[in-house]
């Protein structure tokens, strides 16, 4: 540990936390040193919404390529490697392509990502284009990729990294073991949201091996948040086209439905829905009051606690933590049309300047 209290020698979620991944000694492990990422107190938030709580933001956006995924996608391509893959492939709404793409440059295979055409954020293009991947832009949604994805995976030609590919699941519930080694136990809750639905899946998996372990000694709540225009989960049957602002979760038939819903079932919590109305006022919300810029999807969980809130569900005093899947800064044309605020242009003086600056 330095002085900050953060560890300089942090070797990435494999080494980290080998002993609950399926790696051995040997493995060549791929990594870009993600993980170790910061749970950030967010007391001005809570007193925002008006709630009696401690809320812990587990900052997904500090990983390599600024997303939860390279926990995931470290153990997908350290495994393609192992299995002698030339090209991996998946379908994406922006984050998975962008930490394949990274991973497959960093490890030197083929990467092909197909993204659903118009649909993903340009911080998320921007990361897959500059890393070298073949980039296709199907003219269908996530789901249809996703189809594609399948088929392509069963020629036998490609490793597919999605969280199909088990392995990805495994990574990411490091993330879990990270906030449970932070607070010394699991949290009473934990928001998250819900897309494709392997986090969620991959966060109580990894509750519950800590239980197992005995290293916490209970489970939190799971919380999982949709966005109404593309919530399959909450209305109990597909999405022929899901609609929403936050593109990362704009999916109408999860590949991990199942794992969704046993994990708020068994942890007596539940998957919810909130408008795009809800996710934009949290997510302007969380930026003026702390500080911190998340992409729209992370503002679902947070909208869900504001609903929560209001319905008097969160008893005081409890420990939250919520996940921040992926960086503000992957989509800054949604920052700059929803920030209510446009560049104040002036003359190159000290006067025009003192103008405006209303002091
Ligand atoms: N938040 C962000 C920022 C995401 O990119 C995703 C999923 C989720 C939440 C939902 O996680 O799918 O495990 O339930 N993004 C995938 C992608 C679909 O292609 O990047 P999930």
């Amino acid at each position: 540990m330095n002085s900050n209290g953060t560890d300089r020698s942090w070797p990435g979620v494999i080494r980290r936390y080998a002993k609950y991944l399926p790696v051995t000694e040997s493995t060549r492990v791929v990594t870009l040193m993600e993980g170790n990422t910061p749970l950030i107190p967010v007391p001005g938030f809570v007193k925002a919404i008006g709630g009696n709580f401690d809320l812990r933001l587990k900052y997904e956006a500090m990983n390599p390529t600024c997303s939860f995924k390279d926990r995931g996608m470290t153990m997908a391509i350290t495994t393609a490697v192992a299995r002698g893959a030339k090209t991996v492939v998946c379908a994406s709404t922006g984050n998975t392509s962008a930490s394949a793409a990274a991973y497959s440059a960093r490890a030197g295979l083929r990467c092909v990502v197909l993204l659903p055409e118009g649909k993903i954020a340009h911080g998320k293009l921007s990361q897959a284009l500059l890393y070298g991947a073949t980039t296709v832009s199907v003219r269908g949604n996530f789901d249809d990729a996703l189809r594609i994805v399948r088929e392509l995976g069963e020629t036998g030609l490609v490793e597919v990294v999605n969280s199909i590919n088990p392995v990805r699941i495994e990574g990411q519930k490091t993330a879990a073991f990270e906030i449970c080694d932070t607070l010394g136990d699991a949290p009473d809750f934990h928001f998250l949201p819900v897309g494709n639905a392997g986090n969620i899946t991959a966060y109580w998996r990894g509750f519950r091996e800590y239980q197992a372990e005995g290293i916490i000694r209970r489970l939190p709540r799971m919380m999982g948040w949709q966005a109404a225009g593309a919530d399959p989960i909450v209305q109990g049957h597909p999405i022929q086209h899901p609609e929403t602002v936050a593109t990362a979760i704009q999916i109408g038939n999860p590949a991990s439905w199942g794992g969704a819903v046993e994990a708020a079932r068994d942890s007596g919590g539940l998957i919810g829905s909130v408008s795009d109305e809800e996710i934009l006022f949290a997510y302007k919300l969380l930026a003026r009051t702390e500080g911190i810029m998340v992409e729209p999807a992370c503002a679902a969980p947070l909208a869900g606690l504001i609903r929560c809130v209001r319905a008097g569900e969160i008893p005081e005093g409890s420990v939250i933590s919520a996940t921040m899947t992926g960086h503000g800064l992957k989509d800054p044309d949604t920052a700059i049309r929803v920030s209510g605020f446009q560049p104040l242009v002036v003359a190159a003086t000290r006067e025009a300047v003192l103008a405006v600056m209303g002091v």
